[in-house]
């Protein structure tokens, strides 16, 4: 099984960028908690960042046939994507949609989502755990698909 790790804008800054609400953790520190638990479940990763929509829509497309399923983390385009949200429903990638913080505790417009109507689910406010719960989540989530 092999599953995408998607990051979207300003996750590149993670453990410099607002460390009160997103921690001190790095991009890379995540990448390596992932990649370890990777290993312990059997599954290979892929890791992308990107900063424009149009990279995450090509980097969506070109999972297609490749990847199993994607844990992504959109950043600012979770409230305003239309485009992803067409992206991730066009390709039927299923995806399991993380943010480190709790988005639902947070600014009126952080509380609406474009893409998890069509996510297998939601994990949001357990830091870098929000990837791993998502990671675990969607592992299961495709074996018990699996034929
Ligand atoms: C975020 C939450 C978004 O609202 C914000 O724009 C981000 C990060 C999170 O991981 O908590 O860039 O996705």
């Amino acid at each position: 099984m092999h599953i995408l790790v998607l990051h979207g804008p300003n996750l590149n800054l993670l453990g410099v960028r607002e460390p009160q609400v997103y921690g001190r953790l790095t991009l890379d520190d995540v990448r390596q908690r992932l990649d370890a638990l990777a290993s312990e479940l059997g599954v290979r990763l892929s890791h992308h960042q990107d900063n424009s929509e149009g990279g995450l829509i090509d980097r969506i497309h070109a999972a297609m046939g490749q990847c199993d399923g994607v844990v992504f983390n959109p950043g600012g385009y979770t409230h305003t994507s239309v485009a992803l949200r067409d992206a991730l429903s066009g390709t039927g990638l299923p995806f399991v949609e993380v943010h480190l913080s709790n988005v639902h505790a947070r600014e009126p417009f952080r509380h609406k989502s474009l893409l998890a109507p069509v996510a297998v689910g939601q994990v949001a406010g357990f830091g870098v755990e929000s990837y791993t719960l998502g990671l675990r989540g969607l592992v299961e989530w495709l074996r018990q698909r699996s034929p």
